[in-house]
Formats: C-alpha cells, structure tokens, sequence
C-alpha cells in the first residue's frame, strides 16, 4: 500500500538537469536532462513504465523504474498527458532501438496536464477506422498522429524551400488582401460578403493584384489563402486552399513554361537535400523520385485527340449541363470535341496513363478567364478556334496542380474581354491601369499547395494535406 504512495522530489544534490528539446539532446548523452512533452506511447513491464514523449521537435523514449514508476501520478498516467520528465540521457542498450538512439533514465517526473482515462481516454475518441465525419470533428486530436504531423511539417519545409528558389530567382514576396471587390476566375465560385454594407468577396487568387505589383517591385509571389465556393466533393477540391502565386515580367509563354518547370524542380531538389525534408518524404511517400525533366508538353488539341485515341470518353450532358443517362439509369459517356472542357476524371485517367509530370496548354479562350492572352493563329488553321496562352501542370496522381498563363497586355483587348465575359470594369479601374502605364508582356500562375503535397506526399486527398480543411458544409474546427 505505502510503496505505491511515493511522493516524488526533486534530488537536489544530483547535478542540475538542462532543460533541452529533443532535437538537441545528444550532446547530453551521459548527462541530466529536463524534457517536457505530450505521452505519445505508453506501456508498462513489470515495474517499469516506457513512455515514447513528443514535444514536437522530435521523439524521445523515456524509462521509469523504481520509485519513479510507483507514484500515484505514475499509476494513473494516461497517453496524451503533458508530463515533465528529468533524468539520465543514455545510448540506446545493444540491440534495442530507440529515436534519436538513446533513452531517458528518469529520476523525477510530474504530471503537468493530465488526459482523461476511461470513455473520454484519446484512444476511445477515434481510430483509424473512424468515419470520415468523425475524424474532420476531430481532426485537432488527429493532427497529433504521425502521419498527420508530418505531412504538415513537409507543407512547412516545402514552402521554405520555395521562398529560398524564389529568393535565388528574385522574386520578392507580397501580402495582398484576401477581401476584394474584383473577381479572377468567375463569379460562379464567388464567396459574397457584406463589408460595411458594400459587396465584396473573398479572393479566388492574387493574380491581379501580383500583377499590379511588376512595375513596382518586379517579378513577385505570394503564399495567401483563395477561396473558391465551388460545389465539388472531390479528393482535390478545397473551399479554401494555400495558393502560391507568381507573377513575372518580360517573358514569353515558352519562359514561363520553363520558370514553372525550374522553380518546382529546384525546390524538389532542395527538400531532398536537406535531412529532415527527406526523411519526411520517405516515410510518407517512399518510393519517390524527383521528376525527369523537361516536363512533356502537350497543347489542348492533341490532348483531345489522345483522350480518344485511349478510349477516355466523358459524361455527355445536355444544353442546361445536366448529364444524360441512359434507360439503366447510368451516364451516357462520349468522346471528347474540341471545345470540350477536360473534366477531372479523364483528366487524372490521362496522367496516370502517361505517369510523368504533363504541362497541357493552349487551352481554348472560352474555357479560360478574361485575362488570357490569346495565342498567334497557326497559319492555315481557319476555323474559329481561339487560343490562349495558358498551361495547367498534372502530375500523375492528382492531376492539375498549377495553373498558368500569359496576360493580355494591350488595354483594348482587355477591355473586349470584361465585355465578353460580362464584367463591369469600373471596379478593375487599378487593375486596367496597368495596361495604361507602362504595359508589358507578362505572364503568372497558381500552384495549389495542398495538391503539391499530396503528390510530394503520396496522400489520397487534399483534405490530408491542409491543416483545417475546408470543403461544401464544413468549417470546423
Ligand atoms: O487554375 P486556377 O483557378 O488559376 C488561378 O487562380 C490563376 N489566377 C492563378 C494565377 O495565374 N496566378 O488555380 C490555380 C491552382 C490550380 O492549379 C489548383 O492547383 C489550385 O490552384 N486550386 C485549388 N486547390 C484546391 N481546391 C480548389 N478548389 C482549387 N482551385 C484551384
């Protein structure tokens, strides 16, 4: 009765213990060290308790034997506690594994924030059977798994290692708004709010305002929040998503194919050289390899005729947009026309087929926004079809990860193009001054971060990938 009643204290003649993160414990191997962390594993033997603590800097297993592991607090002591622990760092005993190669010998230890036992335990909350529904609930509990963990520290180190290829580029970073009064890439996905009684929107994509910046600062990019209230249930389709975008002056469509192409793979190419970066890669997606470049290119037109020639055929829909099916009840599916936009599912069938990384390009002007460039006529072609200068970049997975185009730099022709697409220009004053002062060439685009990461991370869905996803319905956490 009485041994299982220890009082724990402090040794205050043992030599003072240095309070470290996990990270840099190894200089004190053989020495005192102080950790504070959360029980990631707990499990008893015996008299002794093992307890594997994170602090977020890394994994430590940590042992309690003798009076340390008899206290009440010992007894008792629950996974998810937050939990002070003092003692002996030492190597690892042969033939034992542990993180980080040595284990914590603790002397004392507390309790700092105990976790429930019993129905309210973090094991009974939720497992990896979960539904779906429940792990969105819950998705602050399931963001302190590994696995979770991790692909957020990867999002971390990737958008890192991105600055640092913009900085070597000379892109400068910006931080434009996110409640505008212009849209992008069509009102239809528009989040409408009341700002002081005026209309105003929740931005779809920085590009006007990057775009702005070119005579002011030069080439430039954004990390920022779009917002797209866009009615899609897909593995790839957010409500709000980490959009990096930038914007480069002087260039050519061929230049800013090339600039995509390099700044992805520069940035790649970082994260696996730097230790932590690649570690996070392997365990989470290991069997990948950095892509071969130049990426393929394929323009909208061959892709078409791809998509037939391999049978890939699409839902055929009516004149209202509403998919056509048959007696049985399923949908009629048809070949692609030119004209016809590329839907996700042919779209992801095309890029697993080919397996590498694919800019499609010069996709038709009525399928693209205002703003788009329109591309020279090929001599002898014809017909009516328009062009654009524009790019979307698929990587076999996910699909369409950055979308991309040359600007219209003459103002008549953008101003055609507010009318065509039945914009009001009055509110895109500052946006049709570019083209006034000083227009240039000049071209951009969007990489969606969540859609990088779950190719760079072999994940299912961005959903996995943002750390408090937002789809149609949900907005918590
Ligand atoms: O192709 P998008 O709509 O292009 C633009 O917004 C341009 N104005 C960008 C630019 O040129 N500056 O979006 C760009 C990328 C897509 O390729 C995709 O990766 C991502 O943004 N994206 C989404 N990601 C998650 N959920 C959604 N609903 C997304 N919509 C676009």
């Amino acid at each position: 009765e009485g041994s299982k009643k220890v009082q724990l204290v402090e040794d205050a003649s043992l030599p003072s213990a240095i309070r470290v993160k996990i990270l840099n414990l190894k200089s004190l191997r053989g020495k005192r060290a102080r950790v504070l962390g959360w029980v990631h594993r707990l499990r008893s033997q015996k008299d002794i308790i093992f307890i594997v603590l994170r602090d977020g800097t890394g994994y430590l297993q940590a042992v309690l034997s003798g009076a340390p592991a008899r206290t009440y607090e010992a007894l008792t002591l629950t996974l998810e506690s937050s939990v002070e622990l003092v003692g002996t760092l030492q190597t690892t005993p042969e033939g034992k594994a542990a993180p980080g190669g040595h284990e914590l010998l603790v002397d004392f230890w507390r309790t700092l924030g105990a976790a429930p036992s019993g129905d309210d335990a973090f094991t009974n909350r939720f497992n990896e059977k979960s539904e779906p529904s429940i792990l969105a609930d819950l998705r602050h509990l399931v963001l302190r798994g590994e696995n979770a963990s991790s692909v957020l520290r990867l999002c971390s180190a990737m958008l890192s290692a991105f600055r640092a290829t913009y900085s070597e580029h000379h892109l400068i970073e910006v931080n434009p708004p996110c409640v505008v009064q212009t849209q992008v890439e069509g009102g239809a996905t528009l989040f409408k709010l009341d700002y002081y009684g005026q209309p105003a929107f929740l931005t779809q994509s920085s590009q006007l305002y990057l775009e702005t910046c070119l005579p002011a600062l030069g080439d430039v990019y954004c990390v920022q929040e779009s917002f797209r209230a866009e009615n899609s249930h897909t593995r790839r389709h957010l409500s709000e998503y980490t959009h990096l975008e930038a914007e480069l002056a002087f260039i050519n469509f061929d230049d800013l194919m090339n600039h995509i192409e390099t700044i992805i793979c520069e940035t790649v190419d970082k994260l696996l050289q730097n230790e932590t970066a690649a570690a996070l890669i392997k365990q989470l997606n290991p069997s990948f390899t950095p892509p071969a470049r130049p990426f393929k290119r394929l323009a909208y037109v061959d892709a078409i005729a791809w998509l037939n020639e391999h049978g890939i055929k699409h839902e055929a829909e009516d004149a209202e947009g509403n998919v056509i099916k048959d007696a049985d009840g399923k949908p009629t599916m048809v070949d692609h026309a030119i004209g016809d936009d590329i839907a996700e599912a042919a779209e992801r069938k095309m890029t697993d087929i080919i397996g590498t990384p694919v800019f499609l390009h010069s996709f038709p002007a009525e399928l693209k926004a205002f703003y788009m460039k329109k591309a020279a006529k090929a001599p002898g072609s014809g017909d009516n079809l328009v062009l654009t200068e524009s790019c979307d970049l698929l990587m076999p997975g996910v699909g369409e990860i950055v979308g991309g185009s040359m600007r219209i730099s003459d103002i008549d022709e953008l101003l055609a193009g507010y009318k065509r697409e039945g914009i009001d220009p009055a509110p895109y004053y500052w946006f049709t001054d570019q083209r006034k002062y000083g227009t240039c060439e000049h071209g951009g685009y969007g990489i969606g971060v969540e859609r990088l990461l779950a190719w760079l991370a072999n994940r299912y869905t961005v959903r996995e990938c943002s750390l408090y996803p937002r789809w149609p319905g949900r907005a918590t956490p």
